[in-house]
């Protein structure tokens, strides 16, 4: 297992719709270890694939609190096939350095995906294990929380962005 760099915005490969997974096996498990492995050190409750570098449809995600036992869960090829209800709710992302916005999602979830023997999975998700599943599946979709703000946030964040990059360049020259 390794630890993984994870890209944050404005990286180009977060805005880009990943590719299915069509092969399983040895390989792609070591990549859910890597995964995995990344997420608990980060800490997170989800990482997908894209925010390594991965442009694959695969992400893995662990609600469970630190202390108490892991409950690891990989999804491979995930659909959301129903939604209900609306809830709004702070989010932020590994991806997304320091920030965090309310975002609206649905509260309950139908999901249809694979696990990472490509076995199927279908199952109902609910409230806040509801909300990361659809952060995460967004990014396999190229869109991160902030696409999903208002657009004066989304400006002001992206300044803010610019501003942290300019400041670090600016170190780097001295
Ligand atoms: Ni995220």
């Amino acid at each position: 297992m390794a630890l993984r760099e994870i890209l944050t915005y404005p990286f180009p490969i977060l805005k880009k719709a990943a590719e299915p997974v069509k092969e399983f096996g040895e390989e792609l498990e070591q990549l859910v270890a890597d995964m995995a492995e990344t997420m608990y050190d980060a800490p997170g409750v989800g990482l997908a694939a894209p925010q390594i570098g991965i442009p694959l449809q695969l992400c893995v995600i662990d609600i469970m609190p630190k202390d108490q036992e892991r409950e690891l869960i990989v999804l491979a090829n995930p659909k959301i096939i129903e939604g209900e209800g609306k809830e709004i709710d702070e989010e932020g992302c590994l991806s997304v350095l320091d920030y965090s916005a309310n975002v609206p999602r649905f509260t309950k979830i139908k999901v249809e995906a694979q696990d990472i023997k490509g076995n199927p999975l279908n199952f109902e998700a609910e409230g806040f294990f509801a909300r990361v599943i659809q952060h995460e599946l967004d990014h396999l979709d190229g869109t991160l929380f902030i696409d999903r703000i208002s657009s004066l946030k989304r400006t002001l964040y992206k300044k803010k962005v610019k501003k942290m990059l300019r400041a670090e360049k600016e170190e780097g020259e001295k």
